[in-house]
């Protein structure tokens, strides 16, 4: 195979399955992280011949994308922030606007004072890695109830050389918080079973359910119940972050009010929707 039958069997064997855009975005990632090529290196060699291993390995991915799989299980990793992650059917393939929360803090506490951070619902461990990567005062803990994320995140912050305490806890059975904290944070499970009907299928079918769904009846169980914890796990000015379901900014508002936290700041993403919240006690 060679650079441009490469590229015409991704584009013909999936244009029924992905818009333009999105097949650009994979002819992009295999080329690069793949083929280790640049766009560059295509537009001037596009008759250069792929090696056999190489070509059998495209050939799985563009198989892979036709059932629908996500490009990051395909190659075995994402990227967030600097990071380069590994990703699979345990863990959610984190988001950019994930990469916003974590920005977020980041920038609150750029002055490097040392402090404790706790991270709930560890995933890949792209939050609390990148924040033990980008504040080197901080001593970061996170909890998962999964262990097999809490195996991925841990070999993630081996290759990123970042230094976390991994906890395995299930946080709705938490009636304490041990420790005390400057912040905690989560991005909890919040999409509703009502809006699976909006997800498509690379997320319904390959990302876990664990990470993703909350019932329609209670969907701020784990805002509620982190915040409950968070009431005595803050030290005096500590701040709870969260990343929150961009139709229920309001809601979460009210719960905190409920339950007496102040300072409560509703931020957008950059598409314009309410996503992230962040208050103090
Ligand atoms: C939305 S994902 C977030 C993962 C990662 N922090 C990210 O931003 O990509 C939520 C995470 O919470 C974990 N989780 C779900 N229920 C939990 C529970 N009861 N206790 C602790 N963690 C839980 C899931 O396993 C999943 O890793």
């Amino acid at each position: 195979m060679t650079l441009l039958t490469f590229k015409q069997k991704l584009y013909t064997t999936l244009e029924s399955h992905y818009p333009k855009t999105e097949l650009d975005s994979f002819f992009k990632i295999i080329l690069e992280d793949v083929l280790k090529l640049s766009k560059i290196d295509f537009a001037l060699e596009p008759n250069s011949t792929i090696s056999d291993q190489k070509s059998d390995e495209i050939d799985d991915i563009i198989k892979g994308l036709e059932q629908h799989q996500p490009i990051q299980h395909l190659i075995g990793f994402t990227e967030f922030m600097d990071l380069k992650l590994e990703v699979n059917q345990h863990v959610l393939i984190p988001r950019p606007e994930t990469e916003e929360l974590v920005h977020w803090i980041v920038d609150d506490f750029k002055n490097n004072t040392p402090i404790d951070v706790l991270d709930i619902g560890t995933g890949s461990g792209c939050i609390p890695i990148a924040l033990s990567t980008n504040m080197k005062n901080a001593n970061v803990s996170t909890i998962d109830v999964s262990i097999k994320a809490i195996a991925t995140a841990k070999r993630n912050a081996t290759t990123n050389n970042a230094t976390i305490q991994f906890i395995h806890q299930d946080i709705l059975a938490t009636k304490k918080l041990t420790n005390q904290y400057d912040v905690i944070v989560s991005n909890p499970p919040y999409v509703r079973d009502l809006e699976k009907i909006e997800i498509q299928k690379n997320v319904l079918n390959f990302e876990p359910h664990l990470a993703l769904f909350v019932s329609n009846d209670d969907p701020l169980v784990f805002y509620r119940h982190i915040a409950q914890l968070a009431k005595t796990a803050l030290k005096p000015n500590g701040i709870l972050y969260y990343e929150i379901n961009q139709y229920l900014g309001k809601e979460t508002v009210e719960l905190l009010q409920n339950l007496g936290f102040k300072n409560i700041e509703l931020k957008k993403d950059v598409f314009g929707n309410d996503r992230m919240i962040k208050a103090s006690f």
